[in-house]
């Protein structure tokens, strides 16, 4: 068999990039916690998203909020982030992602814009500790979810099966009364087309 030199130098070069970028199949991990819980919420922008497994982050506690004390955004209320705090967890789904979802997904975060920053952290399921990555909101204010945005907390995490107990937290918290258009209503379009009953 014949390889040819340039052929062979690419593919070094290849497996080189690939080593550096940490994600030589071509996927990351992302460990969610809010509206991203939902398979459907996530699909909207990231396309590739596939369930891996169930999981908790310890010593981090879940908070709702805004990243300025004043922010708009499209969920019209705070939405979640974490903080960390001996002793508390954070349930959550790790998704596998093929890296072309990377830039749609910090983007869907607001990472250019300052509204999340990446961090990785090291999830712990029942196939051992998986190392994620995942968003902390910078400037945290402390913001009631507006009911839609919990609804889809709340929905994700019944639908990939999040611990009994830690979904009872969720549905006990407060919301903001918002009631008006939000994201909601595009996810809705996807899982409840019009027309079909
Ligand atoms: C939302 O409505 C409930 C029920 O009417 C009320 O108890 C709660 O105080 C309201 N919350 C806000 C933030 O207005």
């Amino acid at each position: 068999m014949c390889v040819s030199y340039s052929s062979y130098i690419f593919l070094l070069i290849a497996i080189c990039f690939l080593e550096m970028s940490g994600t030589s199949d071509g996927n990351f991990m992302y460990f969610a916690f809010g509206s991203n819980l939902l398979r459907e919420r996530l699909h909207l922008k990231n396309p590739s998203a596939a369930f891996v497994c169930t999981g908790r982050l310890k010593d981090y506690k879940l908070n709702f909020g805004l990243w300025e004390e004043k922010a708009e955004n499209l969920w019209h209320g705070g939405v979640a982030t974490i903080e960390s705090c001996q002793g508390e967890e954070v349930w959550g789904v790790v998704w596998t992602l093929s890296n072309e979802n990377l830039p749609t997904l910090d983007n869907q975060e607001g990472v250019s814009r300052g509204v999340y920053s990446p961090l990785e952290v090291s999830v712990e399921t029942d196939d051992g500790v998986i190392q994620c990555r995942t968003y902390q909101m910078n400037n945290f204010h402390a913001s009631l979810p507006s009911p839609q945005y919990k609804q889809v907390v709340c929905q994700g995490a019944e639908q990939n099966g999040l611990p009994r107990k830690y979904l009872e937290r969720l549905e006990a918290i407060q919301t903001n009364n918002y009631s008006g258009p939000s994201v909601l209503d595009q996810i809705r379009a996807v899982t409840q087309p019009p027309g079909i009953k």
